[in-house]
């Protein structure tokens, strides 16, 4: 059952996310440069959020418990400290309104957290995870799989034709 998904492997896919995340915040710095209107700054916060929610839970899901045993309880307990600071730094962020200091201040404190811990991710997890004997291929269908059902609609690659009314129904007539 091998599905085709645009991700060599597990780590591809969710580094595919911190670089998307990446670019969102360096995208934020340049609307504060730019003094862009604060419905801007807000939405593309909102966006990064949301990313940055459904990555850590498909992380915290999926491949966090897949690949503990072979890195290591301490570097899987950190890297969960570091995902419940920026829970909260999300929470905040959600709740409030863009265009003031205190809230583009809130946005770059995200985006700092969220680097180190993807230099963490990157040098520690990611690869000592690609050195264990686990099938990472595998790890990213069900990655990609279950950041589809959580991603909002708008959130969505745009859409493809309609594959699953191909495949569900196939009847085979007696
Ligand atoms: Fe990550
Ligand atoms: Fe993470």
């Amino acid at each position: 059952m091998d599905k085709l998904i645009p991700y060599e492997n597990a780590v591809d896919l969710l580094d595919a996310d911190h670089k998307a995340a990446k670019a969102m915040f360096i995208e934020y710095d340049a609307l504060c440069e730019d003094e862009a209107p604060a419905a801007a700054k807000q939405a593309l916060a909102n966006r990064v959020c949301q990313a940055l929610t459904v990555h850590a839970q498909i992380e915290e899901e999926i491949f966090y418990p897949r690949v503990r045993k072979a890195i290591g309880q301490g570097l899987i307990d950190e890297a969960l400290d570091d995902h419940t600071q920026a829970k909260q730094l999300i929470a905040e962020i959600q709740a409030m309104k863009a265009g003031s200091g205190e809230y583009d201040a809130l946005v770059q404190q995200l985006a700092k957290l969220v680097d180190e811990h993807v230099a963490e991710e990157r040098e520690q997890i990611f690869l000592k995870a690609a050195q264990a004997p686990l099938d990472l291929r595998g790890l990213a269908v069900e990655l990609f799989e279950r950041k589809q059902a959580l991603q909002p609609p708008s959130a969505k690659p745009t859409r493809k034709p309609a594959a699953k009314a191909t495949q569900s129904v196939k009847k085979e007539s007696a």
